[in-house]
């Protein structure tokens, strides 16, 4: 199965319970609708590349938490895009879950998917009870209170934000779980592997605030311009369009650098590299 495979298959298979009867309707069809058809999947893309490049030991463990992973990036887009948030009408050249069945079953879809997640997770543990749990710590900080995409969103209703933080927290914290547990599943130390996800992460946050800037809603399938509209910190704005993927390019040339020692490294850099740039619209990858 390719890698791709694995990740739908996996998705599947946690929404078929996670929506199962006697799930009322309209919240099953809101749980679907945020997750198929995805988006990029790059979070358990990584997730599996980690997994892969160490070995693979526990394939369905990293499946497990590629899956929880998604997930819960596919809820924090539900909650993100309601009006209390964002306020966006578009996601993935579709009408946003709100728009599509209403704000109140958009605000429980979000939350069925965060627990789904972690029932996914949870159904792993009796295969693999002690990196199992470690990756139910490490993927519950990445979305919790402190530190995780909770907080992230939390910093847009303070004044003083600091961008690399608000960055960290929203994106970073669920692209560093991604190799942590990709790593912790195929029975690796997984601490050290922790800096490249809030690399990877922080790149990917940089690439969506360009695209933010330039590009065209119709290609994003999303709408753009939406972080000046509502004073969110953006980096293009912070650092130039081309500060901006200058910053990015060096972020990716650290996240390489920091790969940890693994038999598949070379494959995973090359992963790296590409896990950002193509996001950007062609002309700046060529100015830049
Ligand atoms: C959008 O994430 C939100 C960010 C944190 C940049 P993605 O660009 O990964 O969204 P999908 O899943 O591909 O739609
Ligand atoms: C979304 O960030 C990050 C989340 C944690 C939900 P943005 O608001 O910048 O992402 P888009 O541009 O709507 O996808
Ligand atoms: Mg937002
Ligand atoms: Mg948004």
């Amino acid at each position: 199965m390719s890698t791709q495979q694995r990740i739908e298959f996996a998705l599947k298979a946690t929404l078929q319970f996670a929506c199962e009867a006697p799930c009322p309707p309209r919240l099953r069809y809101a749980m679907q609708h945020a997750v198929f058809p995805g988006g990029a999947r790059v979070r358990p893309r990584l997730c599996l590349a980690v997994a892969a490049a160490c070995g693979d030991e526990n394939p369905d463990l990293a499946d497990g938490a590629a899956a929880a992973i998604e997930l819960l990036h596919c809820a924090s887009l539900v909650h993100d895009d309601l009006p209390c948030f964002d306020d966006a009408d578009e996601r993935r050249g579709v009408p946003s879950v709100h728009k599509a069945f209403g704000e109140p079953i958009a605000v429980l879809a979000g939350d069925a998917l965060i627990v789904a997640a972690f029932q996914t997770i949870g159904l792993c543990l009796p295969m693999a009870p002690l990196h199992g749990a470690r990756i139910l710590t490490a993927v519950a900080a990445a979305v919790g209170g402190p530190s995780g995409i909770v907080a992230g969103q939390a910093w847009e209703s303070e004044d003083q934000v600091v961008l690399s933080e608000y960055h960290r927290a929203k994106t970073g914290s669920l692209f560093s779980a991604a190799t942590v547990s990709g790593a912790e599943a195929a029975g690796y130390e997984s601490e050290p592997w922790r800096r490249l996800g809030d690399l990877v992460g922080e790149a990917y946050q940089i690439a969506d605030d360009i695209c933010d800037m330039v590009a065209d809603p119709a290609t994003r399938g999303k709408p753009s311009k939406r972080d000046s509209a509502l004073g969110r910190p953006n980096a293009a704005q912070e650092l130039g369009v081309h500060g901006a993927v200058r910053r990015l390019r060096a972020l990716l040339a650290e996240a390489t650098e920091a790969v940890p020692d693994c038999p598949g490294a070379d494959a995973l850099r090359a992963h790296i590299e590409r896990s950002a740039l193509p996001y950007l619209p062609k002309e700046l990858l060529v100015a830049a």
